[in-house]
């Protein structure tokens, strides 16, 4: 038992960098190469967008990876949280998203970003 304990409490230190490193990646994404700093706060006040602060809270997870890949197909499917924000941001009946991320952002940069997200 006492060499399982050792041997999960080492194993925890070897990966929690890991875990931190994602999100660290994800904070330099955030303000370098998605420039997502240009248009949103870490706090909950709103900038061009919506403050950030507790989104990983009122937003899906499923749904944050899915906005950051292509927002504008998930505007255009309006469903499920893209409904609340519409309703939230009072865009209802724009057709098309002011979120604009100039930057193609791979898969690991949306992973990295999203972990980043869940620590605001
Ligand atoms: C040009 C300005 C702009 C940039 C750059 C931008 N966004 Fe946005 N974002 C918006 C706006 C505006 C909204 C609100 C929905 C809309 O009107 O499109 C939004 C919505 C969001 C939401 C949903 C917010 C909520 O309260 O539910 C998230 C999450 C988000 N953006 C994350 C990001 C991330 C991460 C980046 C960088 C990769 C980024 N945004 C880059 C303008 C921007």
């Amino acid at each position: 038992m006492v060499k399982v304990a050792v041997l999960a409490i080492i194993f925890l230190f070897i990966s929690a960098p890991h875990v931190f490193a994602d999100a660290a990646a994800g904070k330099a994404i955030f303000k370098k190469i998605g420039k997502c700093k240009n248009c949103h706060k870490i706090t909950a006040k709103d900038k061009v967008g919506p403050g950030l602060a507790g989104i990983s809270k009122r937003a899906p997870e499923k749904w944050l990876k899915a906005w950051l890949k292509d927002s504008l197909a998930v505007w255009k499917a309006n469903e499920g949280y893209t409904i609340t924000l519409k309703k939230a941001v009072d865009k209802e009946s724009k057709p098309k998203p002011a979120h604009k991320v100039k930057a193609k952002l791979s898969d690991r940069q949306i992973n990295d970003l999203v972990d980043y997200l869940k620590t605001l």
